[in-house]
């Protein structure tokens, strides 16, 4: 099985930050607010400095942004333990769930009904953005990755489903699945999963890779329906005290 650390950057290479800056093989990341990977400093590998320097340039460069500083860090891994010892704390307030679970597993397919389309649709936005006008920070983060797909799965007009892939190495990195409340427990996420699974493994992927939050049971359940396991987790955290002043002004 490959690092950790591998699979932490082909998935971070899924998903685009606006403005990013690498701090040896950190990542330092922004777009304006716009969920938590791409607003946060992945230390993940050596920075190149002493952890606390690497954290005061994390912190830096969160607040030349009008970010709160967050760490994305591998859950028990050295950084981890570095962080606590500086006075991190995990971001247990991060709405979308401060611990993620990274899941691999096979490219399904193929699907009985839903496609994938090369330029999102009104409906995939509404689901998977919240809304048919994104914003700028929105469209850039899911539709920036150089190999990408969207999915849909349509019931008559409506877009009932959608999701959003990409394909990094050999690695599809899947995201944004959602199915409208109406339409759930009709079999229409296993069959998104299977048309970007199909996509993906046209475009040289051997293995499909998520992030789900630990807390989202639903989700939980279906992938693992469908064949994947846990490959690692990673944690958010935020500066305890004041450790990390905002000297951008
Ligand atoms: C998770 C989600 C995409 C599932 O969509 P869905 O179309 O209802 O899922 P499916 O009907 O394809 O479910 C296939 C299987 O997954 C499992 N499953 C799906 N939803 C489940 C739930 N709420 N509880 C338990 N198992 C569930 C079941 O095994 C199900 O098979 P079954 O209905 O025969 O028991 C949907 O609940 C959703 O949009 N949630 C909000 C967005 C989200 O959390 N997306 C995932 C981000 S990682």
């Amino acid at each position: 099985m490959e690092p950790a650390e591998t699979l932490e950057l082909q998935c971070a290479l899924a998903w685009p930050p606006m403005t990013g800056e690498r701090l040896g093989n950190w990542w330092l990341r922004a777009a304006g607010g716009f969920t938590g990977r791409a607003n946060s400093a992945l230390a993940v590998g050596d920075p190149g400095l002493p952890i606390a320097d690497a954290l005061g340039r994390a912190c830096d460069f969160a607040h030349s942004h009008g970010l709160d500083p967050v760490v994305h860090a591998i859950k028990d891994s050295a950084v981890e333990h570095a962080l606590t010892a500086l006075g991190w704390v995990p971001n247990v307030a991060h709405e979308a769930g401060h611990e993620v679970s990274v899941l691999v597993g096979p490219p399904g397919g193929p699907a009985e009904t839903s496609r994938m389309l090369e330029v999102p649709t009104p409906g995939w936005w509404e689901l998977c953005a919240g809304t048919s006008e994104p914003t700028e920070a929105q469209r850039h983060v899911l539709t920036t990755a150089p190999v990408l797909g969207y999915g849909v799965a349509e019931i008559g007009t409506e877009t009932a489903g959608a999701v959003r892939g990409a394909v990094v190495d050999d690695v599809l990195h899947v995201s944004r699945l959602a199915v409208h409340p109406a339409y759930r427990r009709k079999g229409l996420a296993a069959d998104l999963m299977a048309a970007v699974g199909a996509w993906g493994a046209a475009r040289g992927a051997t293995r499909c890779a998520l992030q789900v939050a630990v807390t989202n049971a639903p989700a939980l359940a279906l992938y693992e329906r469908l064949g994947f396991t846990e490959h690692h987790r990673y944690r958010y955290w935020v500066p305890g005290a004041p450790s990390c002043e905002d000297r951008s002004s």
